[in-house]
């Protein structure tokens, strides 16, 4: 086995057993802290961040690990991209639509990504070059027999209100409607798995994406250069989309 498949047979197992103690913390009763306007932080976004990066530190000692709550360490070698529980809103009120996210990088390139819906049982994998899953099924978005007629928006409040309204207009402009979903990891799924034909978000957080955009990518979506070259510090826009959707919001 080599060293890039150890680490995702690695991230698949642990993805599994963060969403178990995610939802083990949620049966308890949550602690919720309030980090900044809408951006919220639980007991369990921390115990699983904490629970991934001891593994992943016991594993591969020398590899980086950035991560959103704790640990930002950045580095030439590989690093691991982290978002404990993405969609924390959702989680903390009881709705399926949040993801363990974990991706793994080289420099530039995203190497491989986990994603895990656990309300949803949902383990979505993709490795560079070989291919994007759901579970053991392979993921296509250009077999499917029609592109998507809705997409999905999100809105995090470090991104302009104009800015989103500006999305929908394109969205309605493109004949176009579009859905709202609260977590960029499920955005992500959506698009890879034919649901939704492009997701747009105005700034998002590498750890938000890193494991999604490699998933869309290996499913046949196209990435924007601005967000295929996402600062790993600093975040950026994501437009993920449908090739026949793609050409409907380039460059707008
Ligand atoms: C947020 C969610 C939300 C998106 C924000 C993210 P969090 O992540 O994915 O949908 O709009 O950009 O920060 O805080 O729940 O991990
Ligand atoms: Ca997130
Ligand atoms: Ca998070």
């Amino acid at each position: 086995m080599n060293d890039i498949e150890a680490r995702l047979g690695l991230a698949r197992n642990i993805a599994v057993e963060a969403g178990k103690i995610a939802q083990r913390h949620r049966q308890q009763g949550l602690t919720i802290d309030q980090k900044a306007e809408a951006d919220f932080v639980t007991d369990a976004d921390l115990a699983v961040e904490k629970f991934l990066v001891e593994r992943i530190q016991r594993s591969f000692p020398d590899d980086a690990i950035f991560a959103e709550e704790t640990t930002k360490q950045v580095g030439d070698g590989g690093v691991w991209v982290l978002d404990p529980i993405d969609g924390t809103t959702n989680f903390s009120s009881g709705m399926d639509l949040w993801g363990i996210s974990i991706g793994w990088m080289k420099g530039n390139r995203r190497e491989f990504g986990v994603i895990f819906a656990p309300d949803r049982r949902e383990l979505f994998w993709a490795r560079r070059g070989f291919g994007a899953f759901l579970g053991d099924t392979p993921l296509n978005v250009t077999a499917l027999a029609r592109a998507p007629s809705t997409i999905v928006l999100g809105k995090a409040p470090s991104s302009p209100v104009d800015q989103y309204l500006g999305y929908i207009d394109q969205c309605y402009g493109a004949g176009l409607d579009y859905r709202r979903l609260g977590a960029a990891t499920m955005c992500l799924t959506h698009v890879a798995r034919g649901w939704s034909g492009a997701y747009l978000e105005g700034h998002v957080n590498s750890w938000d994406c890193a494991a999604g955009l490699v998933i869309c990518e290996e499913a046949g979506c196209i990435i924007s250069e601005e967000t295929a070259n996402m600062d790993l510090v600093r975040g950026g826009p994501v437009m993920v989309a449908h090739p026949e959707i793609y050409p409907l919001f380039q460059g707008r």
